[in-house]
């Protein structure tokens, strides 16, 4: 049976400041998929990840991720999800190393004392060699690129358990190859395992022959659909702007816009 992955209802969130990030958002999404939300800086995208887990309350409405609501039960929410932030606040003074990193995801899901098991070294060795990055395991996190770093972390988040994975831009300041190892590592996670996936990024591209679900976002939703739906002129230059375009060549649909580069769609 299918279960619902998230759902909003009437859902908008003012900051305390007077700052209206999201307004009348409704949209429901079943659970196991792959989904992307997309939509410009400052749309709401990290917002809406923050109140699904509980880290935000509405103003007004409800969302429910896997069935809970956000508000009231977010313990539950916490225990079933694992979420990489758009910027983790690690305290890079502090000679922390990648082997613990990849640890910690496992370990603060354990009661103290939280010692790691001959498992949970496994299966964070295993997370660091999806993203190529086993070979660094006694290496100080703070010497790692920014890219290498987010590879880590997605890393921590492979290595933890739990039936939805939410990531916030994993994609944010990388090269094309850890592009490629982070989108692949996803890929065939997804695939091997029954777990659903959020991810927000702004650059449909390197995922979008994976992603099931895109959500298009301005402050409430714009579009929702498969890739495909979602690379529609009209939808796109409702976010974007009329520069936005989507060309059909080849066979392939290609959407292009200021925040994406060049996008395609088979
Ligand atoms: N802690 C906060 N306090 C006040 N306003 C905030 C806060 N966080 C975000 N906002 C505002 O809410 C709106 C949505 O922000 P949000 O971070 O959700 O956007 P985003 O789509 O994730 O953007 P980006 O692509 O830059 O990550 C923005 O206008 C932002 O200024
Ligand atoms: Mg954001």
């Amino acid at each position: 049976m299918s279960q619902m992955l998230l759902e909003a209802h009437n859902l908008s969130v003012r900051y305390p400041q007077g700052e209206v990030a999201l307004y009348d958002v409704n949209f429901a999404v079943r659970a196991p998929t792959f989904m992307a939300i997309i939509g410009p800086n400052g749309s709401g995208k990290s917002t809406l990840l923050k109140t699904a887990i509980g880290l935000l309350r509405p103003t007004t409405g409800t969302i429910k991720t896997l069935g809970y609501d956000a508000a009231r039960e977010s313990a539950a929410i916490r225990r079933l999800v694992r979420y990489v932030p758009q910027r983790d606040r690690i305290e890079l003074s502090v000679p922390i190393k990648v082997k613990d990193i990849a640890l910690m995801g496992r370990l603060l899901k354990k009661r103290p004392p939280r010692i790691a098991s001959r498992k949970d070294k496994r299966l964070a060795r295993e997370a660091l060699e999806r993203v190529n990055m086993a070979e660094f395991w006694d290496h100080p996190f703070n010497e790692l690129s920014g890219g290498q770093r987010q590879r880590v972390l997605v890393a921590r988040a492979l290595a933890s358990d739990g039936p939805l994975l939410i990531l916030d831009e994993p994609l944010a300041g990388t090269d094309t190859e850890s592009q490629r190892l982070i989108v692949e590592a996803l890929r065939e996670y997804h695939t091997e395992n029954d777990v659903s996936i959020i991810m927000v990024t702004h650059d449909l591209n390197p995922i979008h022959t994976m992603v099931h679900d895109v959500l298009l976002l301005k402050k409430t939703v714009i579009g929702l659909g498969e890739p495909c739906e979602v690379m529609d002129h009209e939808l796109l230059t409702r976010v974007y702007g009329p520069s936005a375009k989507v060309v059909e060549y080849g066979g392939h649909r290609y959407c292009m816009t200021q925040d994406s580069g060049v996008d395609r769609h088979d």
